[in-house]
């Protein structure tokens, strides 16, 4: 499939949803969780990720999201998170991620649907009173007595209505929508491509066979999301 095909779609497009993973980070520094070099390779999540985690292993799961925290530091944006940002001033895209980084934001984009929360506010577990960052990094206890966690969605906990809602509804209205950087392993997210009538690209390192099957893909662009995004923002330039 080439870009100038694309580029035809994403200007006969009145609806598009831009849907990402943890692989439209990775270009800024920030590590996936399931590639060779990702996350989970090291670390089981279920041993970190999860509300039992939170609630009866608070030192190690309270150090896996300060290192998180930590690592964003001086991380910024890259060329890929500006295009798509453009794309939403432009296209009026409709933004969701998996992502925790808010790397969308940062790179210009007004609404994003934060499916899966974020490591950059927290909240105390028990009463629900948002804290400082800084003093969940310090291990500060809420007023309320209750030990403080990231905005983050855990295994097995539900995903933030307000951004499930939005991201269900502009899926059902899309005529276009392109999945970047996500290996589609976790529900529910992993349904949204199949909840589309629109055209579906998918843009990966890598095309799994088991996902390649699963979906109906009407363009799979396998390579880096920054230098995918780049090569359709050129040829739209051209239209
Ligand atoms: N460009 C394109 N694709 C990339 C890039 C890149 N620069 N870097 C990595 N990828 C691909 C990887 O090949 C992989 O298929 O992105 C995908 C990332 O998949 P995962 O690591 O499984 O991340 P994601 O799909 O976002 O995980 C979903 O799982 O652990 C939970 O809450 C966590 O939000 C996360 C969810």
């Amino acid at each position: 499939m080439d870009y100038t095909t694309i580029a035809q779609w994403l200007n006969e497009a009145r609806n598009i949803v831009i849907l990402t993973g943890a692989g439209m980070s990775t270009e800024s520094g920030i590590p996936d969780f399931r590639s060779t070099e990702g996350r989970w390779r090291n670390i089981d999540p279920l041993t970190v990720a999860t509300t039992d985690a939170y609630a009866m292993n608070y030192d190690v799961f309270h150090d896996f999201y300060c290192a998180r925290i930590a690592a964003l530091d001086g991380v910024t944006p890259h060329i890929g998170h500006e295009i798509i940002a453009k794309w939403q001033r432009t296209r009026q895209a409709f933004i969701a991620t998996q992502n925790v980084d808010r790397l969308h934001q940062l790179a210009g984009a007004a609404q994003v649907a934060d499916l899966h929360g974020t490591i950059r506010t927290v909240r105390c577990g028990r009463c629900e009173q948002e804290a400082a960052l800084q003093a969940f990094i310090e291990k500060e206890t809420c007023t309320c007595g209750g030990t403080l966690r990231p905005n983050v969605v855990l295994f097995g906990e539900r995903l933030p209505a307000g951004a499930w809602d939005t991201t269900m509804q502009s899926i059902q209205k899309a005529d276009l929508v392109v999945v970047i950087g996500t290996s589609l392993r976790v529900y529910p997210v992993n349904q949204l491509p199949t909840m589309t009538n629109g055209k579906c690209i998918y843009i990966n390192l890598q095309c799994e066979d088991d996902v390649a099957a699963s979906y109906t893909f009407d363009a799979i662009l396998t390579g880096k999301a920054g230098d995918i995004l780049q090569g359709i923002d050129q040829a739209l330039q051209l239209k």
